[in-house]
């Protein structure tokens, strides 16, 4: 079959490694992909936001299922143009993606099924927030509602730091994403993410990570995309995963089939894990960045029979293969990200680092000029090791970092600290 993945990063990179392993897959294309990428599939110059661009593309090439890596183009409807065309497809639909693209309608959700979250308000208005902040005290956490490429949420330890949140956000600085904002109770406990195949009606989990948001040793600094992550997250035992789906994950697929708007494709739940309960702290509607490559070391080539599964609404009848193991994977950065840092840096040695079905670098930010590979982004590689245990895949990931010859970039030492 002729398979189309959409999106750019590590992550897809993951996704298209995996998916290349299984013998179904005569034909791979990535657009627009990278120069990891480009080792493994075609690469396609496609704007992958434009749907009847993507549509066009997919009858040309005789592309039989086409899988959506980012939230924007979901978000934008490009599944429901894919869908419409007559493609399977993985990835929700716009309306089913608002799980990910407005907080407040997450939330909306999250009442009308009672699962367990933080409590919350929302506003248009600043005034009427700033009230809500001074009556509630802080800690609270400040929220745009919409897509703001994970830069929409301030922690308000303070009522300053709350308030300006609010001026943040009102004010403009997320544009059309910040036109409302949701403030939320802070919670307390420990995070961890839970991967969930949906096809509309029933529900398969696929595995359970834990990333670290901070760019700093020891959790310090700021925000990130996250900077490494392994998986499974040992916080997450069966208990609480069996409960997280009765309570939280089947309620909510539940509700959005019962209001005509199913969701298809990968849940990402965001759990906030506590006295061996856990609340969900946000909703994604696809792959975690880099939650992902550890979740396709894992899985391996049977994801692509999951996804074709899921696209096809026979997930009843799946199931998944697990080896009892380990992945972990180590974020490369350009220096200065998470703030600004320069591009086109070479990166030597890549070639020289060992690949197989235990050891893996994606490529993130990627390109390539004049035959030499480049930093394009942020986060530029994910460095990516499996184990029969965690301090084995850890041990690997870090024997591959060492030997990338890259002075311009750096990575957290500290991967996997809380598991181990
Ligand atoms: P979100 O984009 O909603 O996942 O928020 C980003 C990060 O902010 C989460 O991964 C949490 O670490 C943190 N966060 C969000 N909401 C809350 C909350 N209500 N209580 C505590 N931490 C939160
Ligand atoms: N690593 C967090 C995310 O993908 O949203």
């Amino acid at each position: 079959m002729n398979i189309l993945i959409l999106g750019s990063g590590g992550r897809e990179h993951s996704l298209a490694w995996a998916i290349k392993q299984n013998p179904k897959c005569d034909r791979l294309i990535v657009a627009p992909g990278n120069a990891g990428i480009a080792m493994l599939a075609e690469c396609a110059d496609l704007d992958i936001m434009d749907a009847a661009e993507v549509v066009g593309f997919c009858e040309e090439h005789a592309i039989d299922f086409v899988v959506i890596g980012p939230e924007a183009p979901l978000a934008a409807g490009v599944a429901d143009a894919t869908r419409a065309a007559g493609l399977l497809t993985f990835g929700p639909s716009a309306a089913a993606a608002r799980l990910e693209a407005s907080k407040a309608f997450t939330k909306e959700i999250c009442d009308a099924c009672a699962a367990p979250t933080a409590g919350y308000a929302r506003f248009t208005d600043a005034q009427a927030a700033r009230v809500h902040v001074q009556t509630h005290g802080a800690p609270l956490v400040i929220k745009a509602d919409g897509l703001a490429a994970g830069k929409g949420v301030i922690m308000g330890m303070t009522e300053a730091e709350a308030l300006a949140g609010i001026d943040e956000i009102l004010g403009g600085a997320f544009g059309s994403a910040g036109a409302e904002v949701v403030i939320e109770e802070f919670m307390e406990g420990e995070e961890a993410s839970l991967f969930i195949l949906c096809d509309g009606a029933d529900c398969l989990p696929i595995g359970t990570a834990q990333d670290h948001k901070r760019v700093g040793d020891g959790d310090t600094g700021p925000n990130t995309g996250g900077m490494g992550a392994y998986s499974p997250a040992p916080v997450l035992t069966d208990a609480i995963l069996e409960r997280a789906m009765a309570e939280i994950v089947r309620p909510t697929v539940a509700e959005m089939a019962k209001r005509g708007t199913p969701f298809e494709g990968v849940l990402y739940a965001g759990l906030m894990i506590r006295d061996g309960q856990a609340r969900l702290v946000e909703y994604n509607v696809r792959f975690g960045d880099p939650e992902c490559q550890v979740l396709m070391m894992r899985l391996g080539a049977q994801v692509l029979d999951l996804l074709l599964a899921c696209a096809r609404r026979e997930l009843a009848g799946a199931q998944v293969n697990w080896a009892d193991d380990h992945a972990l994977t180590v974020v490369m950065a350009a220096q200065g990200y998470a703030g600004s840092y320069d591009k086109g840096s070479a990166i030597n040695g890549l070639d020289l680092l060992r690949e197989d079905s235990f050891h893996m670098t994606f490529h993130a930010g990627t390109g390539m000029r004049d035959g030499q590979i480049i930093a394009t982004g942020g986060r530029v590689l994910n460095i990516t090791a499996r184990g029969a245990s965690l301090a084995q895949a850890r041990a690997r990931a870090y024997d591959l970092v060492a030997q990338v010859d890259w002075p311009q970039g750096f990575c957290r030492h500290d991967i996997g600290w809380r598991a181990l």
